[in-house]
C-alpha cells in the first residue's frame, strides 16, 4: 500500500490545504494528514482544535485520516511505514524552505520521498497566517477557509483573543 503523509501546522486549515489533501488522496492509497509543531512558528490554535477543524473540513473520506505528532516527521513516517510526504507549492518563495525540509527529511529517513503538488491558481496566495490576520481585524475569511469550519474558526479565535487559550 502506498501511504503518504500531508504534514503541516494547519493553523488553521485553509481551502488550499484541502485542495492539496484531496488531490493527494487520488494519487496514494491512503493519506495521513499530520498536524505537527513548527518550531519556527508561534501556533495560535491548540493542536486538538487544529485536528478537529481538519476533520470537519474534510468530512468522511475513505482513505484520509487525521493524526498529530510532537516529534520529527521523518520518525513518524518510519513508524507508520509511509513512503511519501506530499506538500503544496504556492510560489517560488516557498521553494527554498520546502527544498531544505525535503532534503533534511530524506537524510533522516532515506526511504521517504517528498512529492510537491503545485497549488491551484485560485489558492496561490492563501496562507493560514493571512486567515488569522484577516479574522483578527474583523475581515471576511469565507473565501479562504472551507465553509464547514467558518463559524468554528471565528469562535475559536474569539476565545483565544479573549485570553482563553489552553
Ligand atoms: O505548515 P508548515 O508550518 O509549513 O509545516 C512545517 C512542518 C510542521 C511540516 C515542519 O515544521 C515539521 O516537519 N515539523 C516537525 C519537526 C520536524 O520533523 N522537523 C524537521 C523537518 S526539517
Amino acid at each position: 500500500m502506498n501511504l503518504a503523509i500531508c504534514p503541516g501546522s494547519f493553523d488553521p486549515i485553509t481551502r488550499g490545504h484541502v485542495d492539496i489533501i484531496r488531490r493527494a488522496s487520488k494519487i496514494f492509497d491512503k493519506v495521513i494528514v499530520l498536524v505537527l509543531t513548527n518550531p519556527n512558528k508561534k501556533h495560535t490554535f491548540p493542536i486538538s482544535e487544529r485536528r478537529r477543524l481538519i476533520e470537519s473540513a474534510l468530512g468522511e473520506c475513505e482513505n484520509i485520516v487525521v493524526d498529530s505528532y510532537s516529534g520529527l516527521l521523518a520518525d513518524y513516517a518510519k513508524n507508520v511505514g509511509a513512503t511519501a510526504i506530499v506538500k503544496g507549492l504556492r510560489a517560488m518563495s516557498d521553494f527554498e524552505y520546502e527544498f531544505q525540509m525535503a532534503l533534511t527529511n530524506k537524510k533522516l529517513n532515506p526511504a521517504l520521498e517528498t512529492v510537491f503538488l503545485t497549488s491551484s491558481a485560485e489558492n496561490m496566495y492563501l496562507s493560514s497566517s493571512m486567515v488569522r490576520q484577516v479574522a483578527l481585524f474583523g475581515g471576511d475569511i469565507s473565501p479562504f477557509v472551507p465553509p464547514e469550519i467558518l463559524d468554528d474558526v471565528h469562535n475559536v479565535l474569539k476565545i483565544i483573543n479573549q485570553g482563553g487559550n489552553e
